[in-house]
């Protein structure tokens, strides 16, 4: 079973595994984080639940049985209504329709606990997987944009039309 469970301080080493055993898999579709993120991982978990509480993102991790992060979908730079959405699933949960439902289940959140009407997302061209997700959860492009020196998509999706 997995859960969908807003970022809370006992995260913190479940969510460092996920990113440190994930890392070289992100990085061939996605910027890799760094070093310094490494590195400075508790003091940025501390500066992420700081900036939750005071509404300005909502982080969400989706956690198995033991405890360990299988994705992790944020909502960021929440402003007048709207958010952006950024995801990523570990690689051994990958092709299982996680991000397709947890994606669906966000934009309900959004909208009803979040009180948001719009969340925009981006997406590099080359990455099907990422726009495969978006699309099927009603993202629709918005513009071309160019995304760490790729060419990629801004979609967005209205949550108060359904
Ligand atoms: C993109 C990502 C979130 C997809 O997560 P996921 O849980 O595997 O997605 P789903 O299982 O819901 O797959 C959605 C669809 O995309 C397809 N897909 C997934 N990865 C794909 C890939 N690399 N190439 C082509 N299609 C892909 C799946 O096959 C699925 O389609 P299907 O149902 O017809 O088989 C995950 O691969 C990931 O975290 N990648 C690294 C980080 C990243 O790219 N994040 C997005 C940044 S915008």
């Amino acid at each position: 079973m997995f859960d969908l469970q807003r970022l809370a301080a006992g995260h913190a080493a479940a969510l460092l595994r996920f990113e440190l055993e994930n890392r070289a898999y992100f990085a061939r579709s996605i910027s890799d984080r760094g070093d310094d993120y490494f590195a400075e991982f508790a003091e940025r978990h501390e500066l992420l639940l700081a900036e939750q509480a005071a509404g300005l993102c909502h982080f969400h991790l989706v956690v198995d049985d033991d405890g360990a992060v299988l994705g992790r979908f944020n909502l960021v730079d929440v402003d007048q209504g709207s958010a952006e959405l950024g995801f990523r699933v570990a690689e051994r949960a990958a092709g299982q329709g996680l991000a397709t439902d947890t994606v669906r289940r966000i934009c309900e959140l959004a909208g009803t606990d979040y009180g948001l009407t719009r969340l925009v997302a981006a997406a590099a061209l080359d990455n099907p997987g990422s726009l495969t997700v978006l699309r099927r959860n009603g993202f629709t492009p918005i513009e071309e944009i160019i995304l760490v020196n790729r060419p990629g998509l801004r979609l967005g999706r209205d949550l108060t039309s359904r």
